[in-house]
């Protein structure tokens, strides 16, 4: 992965900080800092759906540091935020239904600890901050695809979440001058994603029941679509974002995605071939909160940003199983 820089400057001359940097996107982000030899890069996580086994790796360059700690205490974001360059906030509690379950903790990792790391970076100067929105803050708006400027009625708090913090950054960036980026991801997938746990993703868990040779199931008749996108492609947009000059980026929001609909039966059906599996899907009641169908238009990025998708869904899976192949092999064994 990540044969490509995304990036034309030296890396060395800056200090990174990555919250939720043990979890699955965080992760992928601080491994493509340190292969590109960033002067420094910590991680911050509260290890509530991260794993210190993500970050095993990194734990060997002297260039990385590892604070567990949460966002929701100002006292620790304003201390990791000294003397860092650049923010790359993805740290919050991700996932629909857990926000249905459970709306006070997603509202305190994703609100509450989005204005403690805002503000903590607007106290320490930092370069720039961007930060992980969603696809869900488009909510009921039928529009296909999905542009920036037309959202509907949030269908979750997870969506609610995601959408106040976009309106926090907007007000940064105009009160304090800050300059803040917004990166509204869809569907993310790739190595590091977590099969485990009630609110585990699509992908991972498919690719666990193929290896295990178990029947996984699909919620609603599995025609919903999404725009399933290679953890890579996100990482470049964050990256691109980080240093663009294109000054008007500043207080933007843009998707994050591919520009390709794909049903879940369809991708059930090329993870059966990408794992030459047989095993068949159960279907469930689907569950509320839940779009039916995404797709981003992704010009905005393209245009503004720079940024160029190269890695297909196809050949996203390829890699991705190939990761948790390994990963199955090696618990197995163990
Ligand atoms: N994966 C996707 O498809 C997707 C889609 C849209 C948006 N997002 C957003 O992208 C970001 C990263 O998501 P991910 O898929 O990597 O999820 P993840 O759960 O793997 O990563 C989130 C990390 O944040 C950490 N964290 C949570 N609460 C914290 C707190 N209070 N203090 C410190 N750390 C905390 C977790 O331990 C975890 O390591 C999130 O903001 C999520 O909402 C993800």
């Amino acid at each position: 992965m990540y044969k490509r820089p995304f990036h034309n400057v030296d890396l060395g001359r800056y200090k990174f900080l990555v919250t939720g940097g043990a979890g699955f996107i965080g992760s992928n982000i601080v491994e493509y800092l340190l292969k590109y030899k960033a002067g420094k890069v910590i991680a911050l996580d509260n290890l509530s759906t991260g794993f210190r086994q993500n970050i095993i790796p990194f734990l060997s360059h002297d260039n990385f540091e590892f604070v567990e700690g949460d966002i929701n205490r100002f006292e620790t974001c304003a201390g990791v935020c000294r003397d860092v360059d650049f923010v790359m906030h993805q740290a919050a509690l991700g996932s629909v239904p857990r926000s249905v379950k459970d709306p006070l903790s997603t509202n305190k990792a994703n609100v509450t600890g989005f204005i403690n790391m805002l503000f903590a970076a607007k106290e320490c100067r930092v370069r720039r901050f961007i930060y992980a929105s969603s696809s869900s803050v488009y909510g009921d708006s039928p529009e296909l695809p999905k542009a920036e400027n037309v959202m509907g009625d949030p269908l979750s708090p997870y969506a609610v979440s995601k959408r106040v913090d976009e309106l926090y950054a907007g007000v940064f960036a105009r009160v304090y001058g800050m300059e803040i980026t917004g990166l509204r991801y869809f569907n993310i997938f790739g190595p590091r994603q977590s099969p485990s746990g009630p609110y585990a993703a699509a992908i991972p868990l498919f690719m666990f029941a193929a290896l295990k040779n178990e029947n996984p199931v699909i919620y609603g008749d599995g025609e919903q679509s999404r725009d399933f996108t290679f953890v890579e492609n996100a990482v470049e947009a964050n990256i691109k974002a980080l240093f663009t000059k294109n000054r008007d980026t500043s207080a933007q929001i843009f998707n994050v995605a591919v520009g390709h609909q794909t049903t879940v039966n369809e991708l059930f059906n090329i993870i059966r071939s990408v794992a030459g599996s047989n095993i068949e899907a159960q279907y469930r009641e689907e569950r509320p909160g839940d779009i039916k169908h995404s797709l981003a238009d992704i010009s905005l990025a393209k245009t503004m940003l720079g940024y160029n998708p190269a890695v297909s869904i196809k050949e996203g899976l390829d890699i991705t199983f190939k990761w948790f192949k390994n990963q199955y092999a090696a618990n197995v064994n163990n």
